[in-house]
């Protein structure tokens, strides 16, 4: 089928060329015109494991092109896919300017019938709003469906979980643009669920705020276990083999972050005020999640006492492993309260050294990993990549000044690193 996707992001532009992938046409439209100007160069503007090579292989193919011009990719396409940012607004509200504005767009460019799909993730009744704004901006007057079809993919690994999704979600309200949406998946092979467009947009919010919740349960049980002396690793095993409950979003951590959970949650938790409903649990799970990196904070200024004019060497900046985003990562934030306290940073990310810097200022980027901790008082781990599993243990112990390491990510096992002869401190963990 023709497709469009406008808003070339994580989302737009892994959607867009998965779908070239199973043989569609797709055009990939961002208004970012240097972004276009990269892709269409053969570049590339974010880093998602196998993306590079798929992007390559089907603009090769012929099937995935780029452009600046949503015109274009709604006069060429069926369905139009909207994935442009739906960020928080102070109050936790999302702005939704990015999403009317595409519509009036898409409006202002359609000359036929076109299916219109909301791929962004946006509160309940976002559908019955884009379809009012097109009738409205519409001069040619043609009919049009608008659907919702929430996207569940996870950065560094959104090529995979875009190829095989656990299921695709599909919101309607009428029955026509159906057998244009499930042609267009059915080369995935997933289970489709065809519901109405409220709760295809509620799916997402749910599904991401008890995700989100997870997390911050066993961060809570980790509290305890630190208490206690108890495992909650352990712990995390014993529960997760309950098959009602999964081990998947059950590792105990400094806290999540990303451009999606935490945003979702509070849009989740506004929409809900707005509709009448406190949702308390969801202020928890937010609450929790403040604590879990304050607690963190605590943890190496108990250890380390004062932090000024301390080297502290910091391993991860993206939000978590896999991604060189770094859009509200915990990673960044732990890096601004160390400074905060006055000390001095070397840092190091496999891929978000760059996007960091924007952010991150007067802090020493190292490139290689075993060197970060050379003349620091203590090593933290800020983001679970794997390679930091392969850390050069001996070498960082003399480096440091005193071998202490604080694994906000449970990569390593205590007694091994005790055994090494490190002051080892993680979370949940004796
Ligand atoms: N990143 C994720 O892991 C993820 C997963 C599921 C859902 N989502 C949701 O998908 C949406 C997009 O997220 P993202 O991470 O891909 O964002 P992103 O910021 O990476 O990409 C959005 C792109 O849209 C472009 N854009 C903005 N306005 C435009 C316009 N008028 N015309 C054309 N392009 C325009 C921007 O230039 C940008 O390149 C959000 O609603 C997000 O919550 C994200």
């Amino acid at each position: 089928m023709k497709l469009t996707i406008i808003g070339t992001g994580y989302v737009g532009l892994v959607t867009g060329t998965c779908f070239a992938e199973v043989g569609h046409q797709v055009i990939c439209v961002d208004r970012d015109e240097d972004k276009i100007k990269l892709l269409n160069s053969g570049g590339m503007p974010i880093y998602e494991p196998g993306l590079e090579e798929l992007v390559k292989k089907n603009v090769d193919a012929g099937r995935l092109s780029f452009s600046t011009c949503t015109k274009e990719g709604v006069e060429k396409s069926d369905v139009i896919f909207i994935a442009v940012p739906t960020p928080p607004m102070p109050d936790g509200s999302v702005d939704l300017s990015f999403i009317e504005s595409v519509a009036r767009e898409i409006a202002g460019a359609m000359t036929s019938y076109k299916i219109i799909v909301d791929k962004s993730t946006v509160p309940v009744k976002t559908g019955d709003k884009v379809s009012e704004t097109i009738k409205r901006y519409c001069k040619a007057k043609v009919e049009f469906d608008v659907a919702s079809n929430p996207e569940f993919l996870r950065e560094g690994f959104a090529v995979d979980d875009l190829m095989h999704p656990d299921r695709v979600v599909i919101g309607v309200k009428t029955q026509r643009p159906v057998q244009a949406l499930k042609e267009i998946y059915a080369p995935f092979e997933a289970p489709i669920i065809v519901t109405d467009i409220n709760s295809a947009e509620l799916i997402k919010h749910a599904a991401n705020s008890f995700l989100a919740l997870k997390i911050s349960y066993i961060n809570a049980v980790s509290v305890i276990c630190e208490a206690t002396g108890a495992n909650v690793q352990e712990v995390a095993n014993g529960m997760g083999m309950d098959g009602r409950i999964g081990r998947r979003f059950l590792d105990a951590s400094l806290g999540f972050g990303g451009s999606c959970f935490p945003k979702d949650l509070s849009a989740f938790i506004k929409i809900s005020e707005q509709l009448g409903y406190d949702f308390a649990l969801l202020k928890e799970v937010q609450r929790i999640n403040h604590d879990q990196m304050n607690r963190f904070v605590k943890k190496i200024l108990d250890t380390l006492w004062v932090l000024k004019d301390k080297k502290i060497g910091v391993l991860g900046l993206a939000f978590k492993q896999n991604t060189d985003d770094i859009r509200m990562s915990p990673a960044i934030d732990l890096c601004l309260h160390l400074q905060k306290e006055g000390a001095k940073l070397r840092v190091h990310d496999p891929k978000a050294m760059e996007k960091a810097k924007a952010v991150l200022h007067n802090v020493t980027y190292v490139d290689d990993m075993d060197e970060v901790a050379e003349g620091c008082d203590a090593l933290v781990i800020a983001t679970e990549w794997p390679e930091f599993k392969k850390l050069d243990l001996e070498r960082v112990r003399k480096s440091l000044t005193h071998p202490i390491l604080f694994d906000g990510r449970n990569l390593f096992d205590a007694k091994e690193m005790e055994s090494l002869g490190f002051i080892y401190k993680s979370i949940g963990r004796p």
